[in-house]
Protein backbone atom coordinates (compact mmCIF):
# COMPACT_ATOMS: atom_id res chain seq x y z
CA UNK A 1 0.00 0.00 0.00
CA UNK A 2 1.76 3.64 -0.98
CA UNK A 3 2.43 5.87 2.14
CA UNK A 4 0.88 9.27 1.56
CA UNK A 5 4.69 10.53 1.17
CA UNK A 6 4.97 7.58 -1.58
CA UNK A 7 1.73 8.98 -3.29
CA UNK A 8 3.28 12.62 -3.13
CA UNK A 9 6.37 11.31 -4.67
CA UNK A 10 4.66 9.43 -7.56
CA UNK A 11 3.01 12.43 -7.90
CA UNK A 12 5.93 14.59 -8.24
CA UNK A 13 7.46 12.30 -10.57
CA UNK A 14 4.68 12.05 -12.94
CA UNK A 15 4.57 16.15 -13.11
CA UNK A 16 8.19 15.74 -13.88
CA UNK A 17 7.44 13.34 -16.51
CA UNK A 18 5.30 15.89 -18.17
CA UNK A 19 7.26 19.34 -17.83
CA UNK A 20 10.94 17.79 -18.93
CA UNK A 21 12.84 15.27 -20.70
CA UNK A 22 16.27 13.93 -20.13
CA UNK A 23 17.85 14.23 -23.45
CA UNK A 24 21.50 12.84 -24.63
CA UNK A 25 24.48 14.25 -27.07
CA UNK A 26 27.00 12.60 -27.66
CA UNK A 27 30.18 14.07 -29.29
CA UNK A 28 31.34 11.30 -31.08
CA UNK A 29 35.18 10.75 -32.57
CA UNK A 30 34.40 8.68 -35.71
CA UNK A 31 36.26 5.27 -36.24
CA UNK A 32 38.03 4.32 -39.44
CA UNK A 33 38.81 1.13 -40.63
CA UNK A 34 39.48 -0.87 -43.61
CA UNK A 35 36.50 -1.56 -44.84
CA UNK A 36 33.06 0.01 -44.90
CA UNK A 37 31.42 -2.72 -42.56
CA UNK A 38 34.26 -2.64 -39.98
CA UNK A 39 34.02 1.12 -39.82
CA UNK A 40 30.45 0.98 -39.04
CA UNK A 41 30.76 -1.89 -36.98
CA UNK A 42 33.31 -0.19 -34.79
CA UNK A 43 31.54 2.77 -34.25
CA UNK A 44 27.92 0.81 -33.69
CA UNK A 45 29.97 -1.06 -30.65
CA UNK A 46 31.05 2.47 -29.31
CA UNK A 47 27.08 3.96 -29.70
CA UNK A 48 26.06 0.51 -27.75
CA UNK A 49 28.54 1.55 -25.33
CA UNK A 50 26.98 5.29 -25.47
CA UNK A 51 23.42 4.41 -25.34
CA UNK A 52 23.42 2.21 -22.44
CA UNK A 53 25.19 4.88 -20.47
CA UNK A 54 22.28 7.42 -22.03
CA UNK A 55 19.59 5.28 -20.53
CA UNK A 56 21.61 4.28 -16.99
CA UNK A 57 21.05 8.43 -16.40
CA UNK A 58 17.75 8.60 -17.57
CA UNK A 59 17.96 10.26 -21.04
CA UNK A 60 14.51 9.04 -23.22
CA UNK A 61 16.34 10.43 -26.82
CA UNK A 62 19.85 10.27 -27.82
CA UNK A 63 21.60 12.38 -30.71
CA UNK A 64 24.66 11.02 -32.61
CA UNK A 65 26.61 12.94 -35.03
CA UNK A 66 26.48 13.39 -39.27
CA UNK A 67 29.00 10.44 -40.63
CA UNK A 68 29.40 8.98 -36.97
CA UNK A 69 28.84 5.63 -38.35
CA UNK A 70 30.37 6.40 -41.40
CA UNK A 71 33.11 8.85 -41.01
CA UNK A 72 33.41 11.43 -43.92
CA UNK A 73 34.36 8.64 -46.64
CA UNK A 74 35.52 11.28 -49.50
CA UNK A 75 34.88 13.39 -52.33
CA UNK A 76 34.65 10.46 -54.52
CA UNK A 77 31.28 9.11 -55.30
CA UNK A 78 32.67 5.76 -56.21
CA UNK A 79 34.04 5.35 -52.50
CA UNK A 80 30.28 5.88 -50.89
CA UNK A 81 28.42 3.10 -52.36
CA UNK A 82 29.57 0.52 -49.69
CA UNK A 83 28.34 3.01 -46.81
CA UNK A 84 24.80 3.63 -48.83
CA UNK A 85 21.67 1.61 -48.79
CA UNK A 86 17.68 1.29 -49.61
CA UNK A 87 16.56 2.40 -45.81
CA UNK A 88 12.92 1.41 -45.63
CA UNK A 89 10.09 4.34 -45.59
CA UNK A 90 8.56 5.22 -41.48
CA UNK A 91 5.03 3.59 -42.14
CA UNK A 92 6.31 0.73 -43.85
CA UNK A 93 6.08 -2.84 -42.44
CA UNK A 94 9.63 -3.28 -42.44
CA UNK A 95 9.99 0.06 -40.79
CA UNK A 96 7.40 -1.48 -37.86
CA UNK A 97 11.01 -3.35 -35.91
CA UNK A 98 14.30 -3.00 -38.11
CA UNK A 99 15.79 -5.02 -35.48
CA UNK A 100 13.74 -8.30 -36.70
CA UNK A 101 13.71 -7.78 -40.36
CA UNK A 102 16.26 -9.68 -42.46
CA UNK A 103 15.60 -7.19 -45.23
CA UNK A 104 16.96 -4.25 -43.76
CA UNK A 105 20.33 -3.04 -44.11
CA UNK A 106 22.44 -4.06 -40.53
CA UNK A 107 23.58 -0.79 -39.72
CA UNK A 108 20.05 0.44 -38.90
CA UNK A 109 18.83 -3.21 -38.02
CA UNK A 110 21.61 -2.59 -35.18
CA UNK A 111 20.49 0.90 -34.57
CA UNK A 112 16.88 -0.27 -33.93
CA UNK A 113 17.67 -3.08 -31.37
CA UNK A 114 19.84 -0.66 -29.70
CA UNK A 115 17.59 1.48 -29.09
CA UNK A 116 15.04 -1.03 -28.32
CA UNK A 117 16.98 -2.81 -26.01
CA UNK A 118 17.82 -0.02 -23.91
CA UNK A 119 14.40 2.26 -24.90
CA UNK A 120 15.81 5.16 -25.96
CA UNK A 121 15.46 6.86 -29.22
CA UNK A 122 17.58 6.79 -30.89
CA UNK A 123 18.85 9.82 -34.13
CA UNK A 124 22.05 8.59 -36.55
CA UNK A 125 23.05 9.25 -39.56
CA UNK A 126 22.91 6.83 -42.19
CA UNK A 127 23.56 7.51 -46.04
CA UNK A 128 19.82 6.17 -47.86
CA UNK A 129 19.91 5.31 -51.69
CA UNK A 130 17.63 6.21 -54.64
CA UNK A 131 17.31 3.97 -57.66
CA UNK A 132 15.92 6.76 -59.73
CA UNK A 133 15.41 3.57 -62.61
CA UNK A 134 12.56 1.94 -59.85
CA UNK A 135 11.34 5.58 -58.33
CA UNK A 136 11.80 8.03 -61.33
CA UNK A 137 9.18 10.21 -59.64
CA UNK A 138 11.23 11.36 -56.53
CA UNK A 139 12.87 14.45 -56.37
CA UNK A 140 16.14 15.02 -57.56
CA UNK A 141 15.93 12.11 -59.93
CA UNK A 142 14.94 14.31 -63.13
CA UNK A 143 18.78 15.68 -62.06
CA UNK A 144 20.38 12.69 -61.05
CA UNK A 145 23.75 12.22 -62.57
CA UNK A 146 24.20 8.26 -62.26
CA UNK A 147 20.35 7.08 -61.92
CA UNK A 148 20.93 6.84 -58.42
CA UNK A 149 20.95 9.33 -55.13
CA UNK A 150 22.84 9.26 -52.46
CA UNK A 151 21.24 10.97 -49.34
CA UNK A 152 22.92 12.46 -46.56
CA UNK A 153 20.19 10.65 -43.96
CA UNK A 154 19.37 11.06 -40.13
CA UNK A 155 17.51 8.04 -39.00
CA UNK A 156 14.98 8.33 -36.01
CA UNK A 157 14.70 4.95 -33.52
CA UNK A 158 11.86 5.35 -31.28
CA UNK A 159 12.00 3.48 -28.19
CA UNK A 160 10.64 0.81 -29.27
CA UNK A 161 12.80 -0.01 -32.08
CA UNK A 162 10.80 1.29 -34.78
CA UNK A 163 12.24 3.95 -37.37
CA UNK A 164 10.33 6.37 -36.88
CA UNK A 165 11.80 8.97 -39.30
CA UNK A 166 13.83 9.72 -41.86
CA UNK A 167 15.04 13.32 -42.91
CA UNK A 168 17.61 13.83 -46.01
CA UNK A 169 20.20 16.78 -45.77
CA UNK A 170 18.64 19.68 -47.82
CA UNK A 171 22.27 21.98 -47.75
CA UNK A 172 25.16 19.81 -48.43
CA UNK A 173 28.68 21.18 -47.37
CA UNK A 174 31.44 19.91 -49.05
CA UNK A 175 29.70 17.00 -49.74
CA UNK A 176 30.59 16.83 -53.37
CA UNK A 177 30.60 12.93 -53.52
CA UNK A 178 26.49 13.52 -52.18
CA UNK A 179 23.39 14.47 -53.53
CA UNK A 180 21.22 17.22 -52.02
CA UNK A 181 17.83 16.35 -50.72
CA UNK A 182 14.97 18.45 -53.35
CA UNK A 183 12.40 17.17 -50.83
CA UNK A 184 10.33 20.04 -49.39
CA UNK A 185 8.21 18.37 -46.87
CA UNK A 186 10.18 19.00 -43.41
CA UNK A 187 10.78 16.11 -40.87
CA UNK A 188 9.57 16.29 -37.87
CA UNK A 189 9.24 13.17 -34.98
CA UNK A 190 7.41 12.36 -31.65
CA UNK A 191 8.81 9.91 -29.45
CA UNK A 192 7.00 7.34 -27.35
CA UNK A 193 5.70 8.89 -24.11
CA UNK A 194 6.21 12.24 -25.17
CA UNK A 195 3.76 12.49 -28.07
CA UNK A 196 2.64 15.87 -27.53
CA UNK A 197 6.26 17.27 -27.98
CA UNK A 198 7.74 17.24 -31.69
CA UNK A 199 11.14 17.06 -32.82
CA UNK A 200 12.36 18.79 -35.88
CA UNK A 201 15.63 17.32 -37.71
CA UNK A 202 17.70 19.54 -39.74
CA UNK A 203 21.44 18.63 -40.15
CA UNK A 204 24.64 20.88 -39.96
CA UNK A 205 24.47 23.36 -42.86
CA UNK A 206 20.46 23.53 -43.18
CA UNK A 207 21.57 25.62 -39.59
CA UNK A 208 22.50 28.44 -41.52
CA UNK A 209 19.63 28.65 -43.91
CA UNK A 210 15.97 29.41 -44.12
CA UNK A 211 15.06 25.67 -45.49
CA UNK A 212 13.74 23.75 -43.45
CA UNK A 213 14.60 25.06 -40.15
CA UNK A 214 12.64 28.27 -40.64
CA UNK A 215 10.11 26.57 -42.31
CA UNK A 216 9.40 23.71 -38.86
CA UNK A 217 9.76 27.46 -36.85
CA UNK A 218 6.96 28.74 -38.64
CA UNK A 219 4.90 25.71 -38.16
CA UNK A 220 5.21 26.17 -34.54
CA UNK A 221 8.12 23.69 -33.85
CA UNK A 222 10.59 24.46 -30.60
CA UNK A 223 12.39 21.35 -30.05
CA UNK A 224 15.29 20.44 -32.60
CA UNK A 225 17.55 17.84 -32.89
CA UNK A 226 20.67 18.65 -34.99
CA UNK A 227 23.45 15.83 -35.96
CA UNK A 228 26.69 17.91 -37.51
CA UNK A 229 30.16 17.35 -38.52
CA UNK A 230 30.81 20.68 -38.23
CA UNK A 231 34.58 21.96 -38.03
CA UNK A 232 36.33 24.70 -36.42
CA UNK A 233 38.73 26.52 -38.91
CA UNK A 234 36.10 29.64 -39.62
CA UNK A 235 36.25 32.48 -36.96
CA UNK A 236 32.54 33.46 -38.09
CA UNK A 237 31.39 29.75 -38.08
CA UNK A 238 32.39 28.62 -35.22
CA UNK A 239 30.08 25.68 -33.74
CA UNK A 240 28.61 26.35 -30.71
CA UNK A 241 28.42 30.20 -31.07
CA UNK A 242 25.91 29.60 -33.72
CA UNK A 243 24.45 26.71 -32.01
CA UNK A 244 23.49 29.01 -28.72
CA UNK A 245 22.87 32.03 -30.94
CA UNK A 246 20.06 29.56 -33.95
CA UNK A 247 19.01 28.54 -30.17
CA UNK A 248 18.15 32.06 -28.18
CA UNK A 249 17.07 33.78 -31.77
CA UNK A 250 14.60 30.66 -32.79
CA UNK A 251 13.57 30.49 -28.44
CA UNK A 252 13.78 27.09 -28.92
CA UNK A 253 15.09 24.28 -27.61
CA UNK A 254 18.24 22.51 -29.73
CA UNK A 255 20.09 18.89 -29.30
CA UNK A 256 23.25 19.69 -31.36
CA UNK A 257 25.57 16.57 -31.83
CA UNK A 258 29.32 17.30 -33.59
CA UNK A 259 32.06 15.27 -34.35
CA UNK A 260 35.33 15.16 -32.27
CA UNK A 261 38.43 14.87 -34.11
CA UNK A 262 41.30 17.78 -34.26
CA UNK A 263 39.76 20.13 -36.21
CA UNK A 264 36.10 19.54 -35.15
CA UNK A 265 34.15 19.85 -31.74
CA UNK A 266 31.28 21.64 -30.43
CA UNK A 267 27.85 20.21 -29.27
CA UNK A 268 25.17 21.38 -26.82
CA UNK A 269 21.67 21.05 -25.48
CA UNK A 270 20.28 24.61 -25.57
CA UNK A 271 16.96 25.84 -23.95
CA UNK A 272 16.40 29.30 -25.73
CA UNK A 273 19.81 30.18 -25.74
CA UNK A 274 21.23 28.89 -22.75
CA UNK A 275 23.71 26.02 -22.85
CA UNK A 276 22.86 23.66 -21.04
CA UNK A 277 25.55 21.20 -21.41
CA UNK A 278 28.52 21.95 -23.82
CA UNK A 279 31.31 19.59 -25.28
CA UNK A 280 34.83 21.07 -26.60
CA UNK A 281 37.51 19.57 -26.53
CA UNK A 282 39.77 19.16 -30.00
CA UNK A 283 42.45 17.24 -28.53
CA UNK A 284 40.40 15.06 -26.21
CA UNK A 285 40.28 10.97 -27.88
CA UNK A 286 37.77 9.99 -25.82
CA UNK A 287 33.51 10.56 -26.98
CA UNK A 288 32.08 12.70 -24.64
CA UNK A 289 28.04 12.38 -23.77
CA UNK A 290 25.92 15.28 -22.48
CA UNK A 291 22.85 14.33 -20.50
CA UNK A 292 20.48 16.79 -18.90
CA UNK A 293 16.84 17.50 -18.71
CA UNK A 294 14.96 20.02 -21.47
CA UNK A 295 11.53 21.47 -21.07
CA UNK A 296 8.59 20.09 -23.07
CA UNK A 297 6.62 23.17 -23.22
CA UNK A 298 8.27 26.82 -23.37
CA UNK A 299 6.26 29.37 -21.70
CA UNK A 300 8.34 32.31 -23.66
CA UNK A 301 6.41 32.93 -26.60
CA UNK A 302 7.52 31.54 -30.56
CA UNK A 303 9.81 33.32 -32.79
CA UNK A 304 8.44 34.36 -35.77
CA UNK A 305 11.43 34.23 -37.93
CA UNK A 306 11.65 36.81 -40.49
CA UNK A 307 13.56 37.61 -44.02
CA UNK A 308 12.00 33.92 -44.64
CA UNK A 309 12.52 34.07 -48.68
CA UNK A 310 9.59 33.87 -51.57
CA UNK A 311 10.69 33.13 -55.20
CA UNK A 312 9.75 37.12 -55.64
CA UNK A 313 12.50 38.71 -53.12
CA UNK A 314 15.23 36.50 -54.85
CA UNK A 315 14.36 38.49 -57.58
CA UNK A 316 14.25 41.74 -56.18
CA UNK A 317 17.43 41.48 -55.01
CA UNK A 318 20.39 40.95 -56.45
CA UNK A 319 23.48 39.18 -54.66
CA UNK A 320 26.60 42.17 -54.91
CA UNK A 321 28.91 38.83 -56.72
CA UNK A 322 32.37 41.37 -55.12
CA UNK A 323 31.58 41.80 -51.35
CA UNK A 324 34.62 40.08 -49.40
CA UNK A 325 34.98 40.69 -45.43
CA UNK A 326 37.19 43.73 -44.85
CA UNK A 327 39.00 43.91 -41.61
CA UNK A 328 40.47 46.72 -39.43
CA UNK A 329 43.22 46.02 -36.37
CA UNK A 330 41.51 47.70 -33.17
CA UNK A 331 43.78 49.92 -30.91
CA UNK A 332 44.87 47.80 -28.28
CA UNK A 333 46.75 50.35 -25.96
CA UNK A 334 45.55 50.57 -22.78
CA UNK A 335 42.24 53.25 -22.46
CA UNK A 336 39.29 54.24 -24.51
CA UNK A 337 38.82 53.88 -28.36
CA UNK A 338 35.89 53.67 -30.62
CA UNK A 339 36.14 52.64 -34.43
CA UNK A 340 34.21 52.81 -37.53
CA UNK A 341 34.47 50.01 -40.26
CA UNK A 342 31.73 49.65 -43.00
CA UNK A 343 31.07 48.06 -46.07
CA UNK A 344 28.33 49.38 -48.55
CA UNK A 345 25.31 49.95 -46.59
CA UNK A 346 26.47 47.56 -43.18
CA UNK A 347 28.65 49.76 -41.31
CA UNK A 348 30.02 48.30 -37.44
CA UNK A 349 31.16 50.78 -34.54
CA UNK A 350 32.52 49.49 -31.51
CA UNK A 351 33.84 51.60 -28.47
CA UNK A 352 35.90 49.72 -26.02
CA UNK A 353 38.29 49.51 -23.04
CA UNK A 354 41.89 48.20 -23.31
CA UNK A 355 43.29 47.19 -20.35
CA UNK A 356 46.01 45.24 -21.63
CA UNK A 357 47.52 45.28 -25.43
CA UNK A 358 48.22 41.80 -26.63
CA UNK A 359 48.26 40.27 -30.34
CA UNK A 360 45.78 41.93 -31.37
CA UNK A 361 42.25 41.92 -32.15
CA UNK A 362 40.36 43.18 -34.93
CA UNK A 363 36.89 44.66 -36.67
CA UNK A 364 35.53 42.76 -39.00
CA UNK A 365 32.56 43.66 -41.20
CA UNK A 366 31.03 41.81 -43.96
CA UNK A 367 28.19 42.97 -46.81
CA UNK A 368 27.43 40.72 -49.42
CA UNK A 369 28.31 36.79 -49.51
CA UNK A 370 29.93 34.73 -47.36
CA UNK A 371 32.11 31.61 -48.45
CA UNK A 372 33.93 28.45 -47.81
CA UNK A 373 35.66 26.14 -50.42
CA UNK A 374 33.30 23.66 -52.41
CA UNK A 375 30.35 25.40 -50.92
CA UNK A 376 27.83 27.76 -52.60
CA UNK A 377 28.09 30.91 -51.30
CA UNK A 378 25.28 32.50 -48.67
CA UNK A 379 24.36 36.08 -48.13
CA UNK A 380 25.49 37.73 -45.17
CA UNK A 381 25.87 40.86 -43.13
CA UNK A 382 27.66 40.71 -40.13
CA UNK A 383 30.35 42.64 -37.66
CA UNK A 384 32.42 40.63 -35.76
CA UNK A 385 35.54 41.40 -33.03
CA UNK A 386 37.99 38.75 -33.76
CA UNK A 387 41.08 37.52 -32.03
CA UNK A 388 44.06 38.42 -34.45
CA UNK A 389 47.23 39.13 -35.37
CA UNK A 390 47.99 42.19 -37.79
CA UNK A 391 49.74 39.55 -40.03
CA UNK A 392 47.70 36.66 -39.94
CA UNK A 393 44.58 35.75 -41.91
CA UNK A 394 41.34 36.92 -39.32
CA UNK A 395 38.84 34.40 -40.63
CA UNK A 396 40.94 31.73 -39.90
CA UNK A 397 39.49 30.54 -36.28
CA UNK A 398 43.28 30.22 -33.79
CA UNK A 399 42.33 27.25 -31.86
CA UNK A 400 45.99 26.37 -31.31
CA UNK A 401 46.78 29.62 -30.20
CA UNK A 402 44.02 30.16 -27.84
CA UNK A 403 44.73 26.92 -26.65
CA UNK A 404 48.02 27.61 -25.72
CA UNK A 405 47.81 30.82 -24.39
CA UNK A 406 44.03 30.94 -23.73
CA UNK A 407 42.47 34.91 -25.36
CA UNK A 408 44.11 36.94 -22.78
CA UNK A 409 47.05 36.60 -25.14
CA UNK A 410 45.40 38.22 -27.78
CA UNK A 411 44.63 41.43 -25.61
CA UNK A 412 42.29 41.95 -22.69
CA UNK A 413 39.20 44.37 -22.69
CA UNK A 414 37.39 45.77 -19.74
CA UNK A 415 34.58 46.55 -21.50
CA UNK A 416 33.15 46.47 -25.35
CA UNK A 417 30.12 47.75 -27.15
CA UNK A 418 28.92 46.49 -30.89
CA UNK A 419 26.55 48.51 -32.91
CA UNK A 420 25.72 47.50 -36.01
CA UNK A 421 23.24 48.78 -38.53
CA UNK A 422 22.61 46.25 -41.46
CA UNK A 423 20.75 47.25 -44.62
CA UNK A 424 17.53 45.23 -44.25
CA UNK A 425 14.98 43.42 -41.95
CA UNK A 426 17.40 39.92 -41.63
CA UNK A 427 17.25 37.60 -38.88
CA UNK A 428 20.94 38.74 -36.90
CA UNK A 429 22.44 35.59 -34.74
CA UNK A 430 24.60 37.38 -31.71
CA UNK A 431 27.63 35.50 -30.71
CA UNK A 432 29.91 35.16 -27.94
CA UNK A 433 33.01 32.76 -27.33
CA UNK A 434 34.40 32.74 -23.98
CA UNK A 435 37.37 31.39 -22.30
CA UNK A 436 36.33 28.86 -19.68
CA UNK A 437 32.85 28.42 -20.28
CA UNK A 438 32.99 28.40 -24.22
CA UNK A 439 29.61 30.20 -23.79
CA UNK A 440 28.06 32.79 -21.58
CA UNK A 441 24.59 33.41 -20.96
CA UNK A 442 22.54 35.24 -23.23
CA UNK A 443 21.36 37.66 -19.86
CA UNK A 444 25.59 38.20 -19.88
CA UNK A 445 24.97 40.04 -23.95
CA UNK A 446 23.23 43.13 -22.86
CA UNK A 447 21.75 42.69 -26.43
CA UNK A 448 19.36 45.72 -27.51
CA UNK A 449 17.80 45.71 -30.90
CA UNK A 450 17.13 49.14 -31.99
CA UNK A 451 13.92 50.70 -33.51
CA UNK A 452 13.76 50.03 -37.35
CA UNK A 453 14.13 52.99 -39.86
CA UNK A 454 13.01 52.21 -42.88
CA UNK A 455 14.48 48.60 -43.88
CA UNK A 456 17.44 49.01 -41.76
CA UNK A 457 17.88 47.36 -38.90
CA UNK A 458 19.97 48.48 -35.08
CA UNK A 459 21.61 45.92 -32.94
CA UNK A 460 23.79 46.53 -29.96
CA UNK A 461 25.65 44.12 -27.86
CA UNK A 462 27.61 44.95 -24.81
CA UNK A 463 29.62 43.55 -22.70
CA UNK A 464 31.34 44.30 -19.38
CA UNK A 465 32.48 43.29 -15.85
CA UNK A 466 33.53 39.00 -15.83
CA UNK A 467 31.93 38.51 -18.94
CA UNK A 468 34.40 40.90 -21.17
CA UNK A 469 37.09 39.56 -18.73
CA UNK A 470 36.38 35.79 -20.55
CA UNK A 471 35.59 37.14 -24.08
CA UNK A 472 37.35 35.22 -27.30
CA UNK A 473 35.33 36.55 -29.97
CA UNK A 474 31.98 38.59 -30.30
CA UNK A 475 29.86 38.79 -33.71
CA UNK A 476 26.45 39.89 -35.15
CA UNK A 477 25.80 37.95 -37.98
CA UNK A 478 22.70 38.69 -40.21
CA UNK A 479 21.67 36.13 -42.67
CA UNK A 480 19.32 38.04 -45.79
CA UNK A 481 18.40 34.57 -46.72
CA UNK A 482 16.01 36.47 -49.75
CA UNK A 483 19.56 37.56 -51.07
CA UNK A 484 20.31 33.86 -51.33
CA UNK A 485 21.19 32.58 -54.82
CA UNK A 486 18.55 29.89 -56.27
CA UNK A 487 20.79 27.27 -55.42
CA UNK A 488 20.25 27.88 -51.56
CA UNK A 489 16.37 28.25 -51.82
CA UNK A 490 15.43 24.81 -53.61
CA UNK A 491 11.82 24.58 -51.19
CA UNK A 492 10.64 28.17 -50.14
CA UNK A 493 9.78 28.30 -46.50
CA UNK A 494 7.52 30.20 -44.24
CA UNK A 495 3.62 31.48 -44.67
CA UNK A 496 2.77 31.82 -48.00
CA UNK A 497 0.61 34.23 -49.47
CA UNK A 498 -1.84 32.84 -51.95
CA UNK A 499 -2.07 33.69 -55.14
CA UNK A 500 -0.11 36.60 -54.73
CA UNK A 501 2.99 36.84 -57.20
CA UNK A 502 4.80 40.79 -56.56
C1 LIG B 1 23.33 53.39 -37.24
O1 LIG B 1 22.14 54.08 -37.59
C2 LIG B 1 21.75 55.05 -36.64
C3 LIG B 1 20.39 55.60 -37.08
O2 LIG B 1 20.40 55.93 -38.43
C4 LIG B 1 22.83 56.13 -36.55
O3 LIG B 1 22.47 57.10 -35.59
C5 LIG B 1 24.15 55.48 -36.16
O4 LIG B 1 25.19 56.41 -36.17
C6 LIG B 1 24.50 54.34 -37.11
N1 LIG B 1 25.65 53.63 -36.61
C7 LIG B 1 26.66 53.26 -37.39
C8 LIG B 1 27.74 52.48 -36.74
O5 LIG B 1 26.68 53.49 -38.58
C1 LIG C 1 27.13 46.48 -17.96
O1 LIG C 1 26.51 47.22 -19.00
C2 LIG C 1 25.12 47.32 -18.90
C3 LIG C 1 24.58 47.97 -20.17
O2 LIG C 1 25.50 48.77 -20.78
C4 LIG C 1 24.77 48.07 -17.62
O3 LIG C 1 23.37 48.17 -17.50
C5 LIG C 1 25.36 47.32 -16.43
O4 LIG C 1 25.14 48.07 -15.23
C6 LIG C 1 26.85 47.10 -16.60
N1 LIG C 1 27.34 46.23 -15.56
C7 LIG C 1 28.56 46.35 -15.01
C8 LIG C 1 28.91 45.33 -14.00
O5 LIG C 1 29.32 47.24 -15.32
Amino acid sequence: MASPLGLALLAVAASESMDAMRVAVLEHRGQKRATAFETMSANLEIYDLQIQEAAQRGAKLLVTPEDGLTSFVGNQRALWWDYAASLPEPGQAEAQLPCIEASVWWPLRRLSCMALRHQVALVASLIDMKDCTEEPEFPGCDSSRDGWLLLNTAVVLDRDGRLLQKYHKANLWFEAALDESKECSPKTFSISGFEEVPFGIFICADLIHAWPPLELVTKGIRHFVMPLSWTNEMAQMQPLGWQQAWSHQMQAVLLAANTRSSSCSGSGIYVQGEAKAVAYDLEAQADQLLVTEVPLRLVEPAASPIGCPTSSDTRLLPVDEGSKWKSFQLDMTPGDHSSTLCSAATCCHVSYRSRRQGEGYVLAVLNGLDISPEVAPWAAEACAVLPCQSSSDCLTYPSEALRQHSAKWFGEFESLEMEANFSTTQEVFPQVLATSQRLLSPRAWHLHRGARSGAETTLRLALNGSAVEELVSLQLYGRPYSRDSDIQQHCHCGPKVEGVLV
